[in-house]
């Protein structure tokens, strides 16, 4: 996977490139997504006979060839030209669902055109203007979409620095340093030249006074509804009869807040590290929501999934699913749809064989008693780490130690 991403970032222009690997302010929670994967050991097995393995799951009821969707990740045709439908081909030859989101650069309609009418998932955003979400709504219908994921946590943007400083726009702005560094990515603009799809295609056209060029966190800043609350989830429910997915979830309240509103699933995020930084990281938020929540719900993650070891400690830790954004786009942008394949097979080959050797069959079989935290100590669920550790706090408080004493 480091690989992919060594040759996207040098085939992809610096501002697209840097859009997708990049977290807000400091990229406290955008590292720590990936970090706190790391801490977290795996327990060997030795002597179990793991001939038969798959790595087969259900997501939503559907059968999947390994449980990672492709996240709804912006801008992707400009990762690589047509990006949107490269990759909803590639997950769906895989055998993967593929979420578009609503800030793709192809549209809806590519991207049904582009599956020959196979269903994808659509990430919806709620927007100031509630008809245009209507109207996405049932243009997402029309299209077959098979579940759709309603992000909450961008009612406004996270600040992105590096967006900042890019002059982030679709297509790419040409001032001399854009040109100079476009003109490095043959590649890139050359299939680029190629493709009519260079704005954000769900938007311009759909709304009044989009412009094409218009600076990506200007835009949001005026379209995305400050004012989302929980009544509007029960909105979309009543418009969406299929499958909805409620991205965003951090907070055990928050996900007992989705299951009233009729949500079936849940994806708990951080938004890749882009939104609240200081925000803890995705695999840590896990736990304790899919502790609380898991049998009322299904219970998806997204956060720094880079390997397969990374998804199986996921499921063991209460995830049904998982999502893919960063790890894609480094295939897409250093190989196109191969890329997003070979990534793909990557994981599946890693989720395969850490299962093999931690002696499993299937991913939905394993619990946490596969995981070892960082001292080699089983991992405890969080609430009776949580009560061991009120008892030891209260064991050295008791205790009648000098300092105590003089305190
Ligand atoms: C959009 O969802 C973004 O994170 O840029």
């Amino acid at each position: 996977m480091e690989d992919l991403r060594v040759l996207a970032k040098r085939r992809v222009p610096r501002m697209f490139y840097e859009y997708a690997d990049s977290g807000s302010w400091t990229e406290g929670t955008y590292r720590s997504n990936q970090e706190d994967f790391e801490k977290i050991k795996l327990r060997q097995r030795v002597g179990v006979s793991i001939e038969s393995r798959s790595t087969a799951a259900t997501m939503l009821g559907r059968g999947v060839a390994l449980p990672v969707a492709i996240a709804p990740t912006g801008l992707t045709g400009m990762q690589h030209a047509d990006g949107e439908m490269l990759a909803a081909r590639a997950a769906r030859d895989f055998g993967v669902p593929f979420t578009l989101s609503t800030m793709s650069i192809c549209s809806i309609e590519d991207v049904a055109q582009a599956l020959n009418g196979d269903p994808f998932w659509f990430q919806v955003y709620v927007m100031r203007d509630r008809r245009f979400v209507e109207r996405l709504i049932a243009r997402a219908k029309a299209a077959n979409v098979g579940a759709l994921v309603l992000t909450l946590d961008l009612p406004v943007s996270g600040q992105r620095h590096k967006d900042l400083k890019n002059g982030l726009s679709a297509p790419p702005k040409l001032t001399l340093s854009n040109f100079a560094n476009i003109l490095g990515k043959p590649r890139w603009w050359w299939n680029m030249l190629r493709t009519r799809r260079r704005t954000l295609g769900n938007i311009v056209g759909h709304i009044e006074g989009i412009g094409s060029t218009t600076l990506l966190s200007e835009w949001c800043a005026q379209q995305f509804d400050p004012t989302l609350s929980w009544e509007d989830v029960r909105w979309i429910r009543r418009l969406w009869h299929g499958k909805l997915i409620v991205k965003g979830i951090q907070d055990v309240q928050d996900a007992h807040h989705a299951i009233a509103a009729g949500a079936d699933a849940i994806v708990v995020s951080n938004h890749g590290g882009r939104q609240l930084d200081g925000a803890i990281s995705s695999i840590r938020a896990l736990p304790l929501i899919a502790e609380q929540v898991g049998t009322q719900i299904e219970v998806h993650m997204d956060g720094g999934i880079r390997s397969g070891q990374d998804v199986l400690k996921a499921l063991a830790l209460g995830a049904k699913g998982t999502y893919i954004g960063r790890s894609m786009l480094y295939g897409l942008g250093a190989l196109g749809q191969r890329g997003v394949t070979r990534a793909l097979e990557i994981i599946q080959k890693e989720l395969d064989l850490t299962m093999a050797f931690c002696g499993y069959l299937r991913p939905g079989d394993v619990d946490r008693s596969i995981l070892l935290d960082e001292f080699g100590l089983p991992y405890l669920p969080q609430q009776s780490a949580r009560l061991l550790a009120s008892r030891f706090v209260a064991a050295q408080t008791s205790q009648t130690s000098p300092e105590l004493r003089v305190g």
